[in-house]
């Protein structure tokens, strides 16, 4: 199988140029700044924030603010917003143009989840497709062009009809720089195969980069889903969790068609330790704890040698305890070490 070879680096959005055609997905409770930090580092070409409501936003609510915050590092980083009502979009996007000066801000069109569609945002413009062009203009022009606006949707509401593509064309005309497609209608929420066809569809009708999304597990699955489609870029939600370094073996395999040597258990832990150390320091112990969790049981899966300790990491509310125990994992394993076999003191109290 040969690799995409030359090129597979080069992408541009807007006037942004970015070093890399595989991003990381946005998802609200995981994509916070210690993640976003990692997945940079191991190659994403570019990070998104946990979205944000727009009327949140408006309202100067701290929470948004602290869901906004990044570091320099991470650039380059997009904002994404949700929300319904053009007038309050361009209003937030003119706000964070120029108050957190993100180097692109993307517009949540997929959201299946009900208070979301509730208030006539995510996937509910797909019912009424003009107004996604009527949000975009908006926030186009609230920002005069200086930031690219970009959307992410799914491939229809209830059925993959021609929603999508009136979607395409509306927010084209509006001035967006790209179009994100989750291979899902919103009606199938995260359930069943993602259907890559929408995204060959939409590829051959766009006029702006499509990033084609959905059930990009491993280097492999990136490479065919480049190859299928077409598409311009990539981006990878679940297949990163627990495993940051996933875009560097993808972005290895699309140069040299070669897959990398599998991450050691020390690798792993090593990360994940670091990941938390940074979800602390940005949380504190016991917010950046708890939020680390659904990560750890991510970074810890298939751990079977070692099932008591596992679930200790996973239940402790100590967090000091928890970095000392990955820690002390951490220095006793080497680099061939394929189970955890070695326990560390587990105080009382911890489990
Ligand atoms: C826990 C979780 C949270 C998500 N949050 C968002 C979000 O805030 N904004 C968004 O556009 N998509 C969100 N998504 C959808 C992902 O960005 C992505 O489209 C979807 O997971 C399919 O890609 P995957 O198969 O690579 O995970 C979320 C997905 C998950 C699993």
């Amino acid at each position: 199988m040969s690799a995409l070879g030359k090129g597979a680096r080069e992408f541009k959005l807007g006037n942004v140029t970015l070093n890399g055609r595989v991003f990381l997905a946005p998802m609200a409770g995981y994509t916070d700044t210690a993640f976003r930090r990692l997945a940079r580092r191991y190659g994403a070409a570019m990070v998104v924030t946990e979205m944000v409501s727009s009327r949140a936003l408006i309202a100067g609510s701290d929470k948004t603010n602290d869901l906004m915050e990044f570091t320099e590092p991470e650039r380059p980083v997009g904002v994404q917003l949700f929300g319904g009502d053009p007038s309050i979009m361009g209003e937030a996007a003119a706000r964070v143009a120029e108050e957190v000066k993100p180097d692109v801000i993307d517009i949540n069109f997929g959201c299946p989840v009900g208070k979301i569609l509730k208030c006539d945002a995510g996937a509910s413009v797909l019912k009424e497709p003009q107004r996604a062009g009527w949000i975009v203009e908006a926030m186009v022009k609230a920002t005069e062009g200086k930031v690219p606006i970009t959307v992410k949707t799914r491939a229809g509401y209830d059925t993959m009809d021609n929603a999508v593509f009136e979607l395409l064309q509306a927010v084209e005309e509006a001035g967006a720089s790209a179009l994100a497609i989750h291979a899902r209608t919103r009606n199938q929420m995260f359930e069943g195969k993602a259907n890559w066809e929408v995204i060959t569809r939409l590829k051959e009708k766009a006029k702006i980069p499509i990033i084609g999304n959905g059930d990009v597990k491993s280097a492999e699955d990136a490479y065919r889903l480049f190859k299928e489609t077409n598409c311009d870029g990539i981006m990878i939600g679940r297949g990163s969790m627990g495993a940051p370094w996933i875009f560097e073996e993808i972005n290895h395999y699309l140069e040299t068609g070669k897959p990398m040597k599998t991450p050691s258990l020390k690798f792993r832990i090593g990360v994940a330790l670091e990941q938390l150390k940074c979800s602390i320091e940005v949380k504190g112990s016991r917010l950046g704890l708890l939020e680390m969790r659904k990560h750890l049981t991510h970074y810890l899966k298939g751990f079977e040698g070692a099932r008591d300790m596992r679930q200790k990491l996973l239940t402790s509310d100590d967090a000091d305890w928890v970095v000392k125990a990955l820690a002390e994992i951490h220095e006793q394993l080497s680099e061939e070490d394929t189970l955890l076999l070695t326990p560390v003191d587990v105080p009382a109290g911890t489990a």
